[in-house]
C-alpha cells in the first residue's frame, strides 16, 4: 500500500439484505467505523436497498456504490438501471465487470462502455477483473488480466484517474474461502497497474484485491506494495467483520 494512495475498502453485498436490513447494518457500521476513518469505506447493496443505505449513511464518510450499471442513461432496457438514476438516490460509485455479472452475460464491450458511462455521469467506477482457475493453472493469468484491463479501459483517459479504481478478483478465490497468497495478489495487482499505465497515471491509481478477504488475512494482503485496499464479499455482510477489515487497512 502506498502512502500516496488512500486505501479503499468496499463491501459487495451481492444479492443480500432488504432495505430494512441495510439500514440496520449501515447504522451499526457507521458507529464502528467512526466519523473520520483514515481509509475510504463503501458498501455496495443491491438496487432495492441503495436508497435506504444512502439515507442511513447520510452525514457519515461511508459511501454507497451500486453493483452494476447500464451503459445508457435511459431507454428501452427492461430490468436495467442507469448511472443518473443511481446518482439521484445518493449513490457515489459502482462496480463494473464483476465476474458474477460477466458470467451472467455482461460482455467485454459492455464493460468498457459502462466504465465510460459511469465516469461520465460522475460515479467512481470500480472495474473488476480476474482469471478462472483453468486460466491460472494454464499459466495464463497475466495475459488474461492484461487483456481484460486493456479492453475495459479502451476509452479511459488521464483525466479519469480520480473516478477509477480497479479490483483484481481471481474467480477461484471468490466465495470459496481460498484466498490468493499475498504474493499472488501482489503480482496480479502489479500487472493491473502496469497495464493501466497505458491510459492513466498508474502511480496514483488504486488497485484492490478481492476474493475471500476476511479479518484474518486482510492486513497481510493489503500490506503488499500494489494492493491499495479490498473488495470484500461474504465478510462484508456482518458489520463487525467488515469493520475489522477497514481497521486492517488503516
Ligand atoms: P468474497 O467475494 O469476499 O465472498 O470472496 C468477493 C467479491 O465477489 O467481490
Amino acid at each position: 500500500m502506498s502512502a500516496g494512495r488512500r486505501p479503499l475498502v468496499a463491501g459487495n453485498w451481492k444479492m443480500h439484505k432488504t432495505p430494512g436490513e441495510a439500514r440496520e447494518f449501515c447504522t451499526a457500521l457507521a458507529a464502528l467505523v467512526g466519523s473520520e476513518p483514515s481509509v475510504d469505506v463503501a458498501v455496495c447493496p443491491p438496487y432495492t436497498a441503495l436508497a435506504a443505505a444512502a439515507d442511513a449513511l447520510a452525514g457519515t464518510s461511508i459511501a454507497v456504490y451500486a453493483q452494476n450499471i447500464h451503459e445508457a442513461a435511459s431507454g428501452a432496457h427492461t430490468g436495467d438501471i442507469s448511472a443518473p438514476m443511481l446518482l439521484d438516490v445518493g449513490v457515489q460509485g459502482t462496480l463494473v465487470g464483476h465476474s458474477e455479472r460477466r458470467a451472467a452475460g455482461d460482455t467485454d464491450d459492455q464493460v468498457a462502455l459502462r466504465v465510460r458511462a459511469g465516469i461520465d455521469a460522475g460515479l467512481l467506477v470500480v472495474l473488476c477483473c480476474g482469471e478462472s482457475l483453468d486460466t491460472r493453472r494454464a499459466g495464463d493469468t497475466e495475459r488474461w488480466v492484461t487483456r481484460q484491463v486493456q479492453s475495459a479501459l479502451a476509452d479511459v483517459h488521464a483525466a479519469d484517474i480520480d473516478r477509477l479504481v480497479i479490483a483484481y478478483e481471481p474467480i477461484w478465490a471468490i466465495g470459496t474461502g481460498e484466498t490468493a497468497t499475498p504474493a499472488q495478489a501482489q503480482d496480479a495487482c502489479a500487472t493491473v497497474r502496469a497495464v493501466a499505465a497505458e491510459r492513466v497515471d498508474a502511480a496514483a491509481l488504486r488497485v484492490l484485491y478481492g476474493g475471500s478477504v476476511n479479518p484474518g488475512n486482510a492486513a497481510e494482503l493489503m500490506s503488499q506494495a500494489d494492493v491499495d485496499g479490498a473488495l470484500v464479499g461474504g465478510a462484508s455482510l456482518d458489520p463487525e467483520s467488515f469493520a475489522q477489515i477497514v481497521e486492517a487497512a488503516a
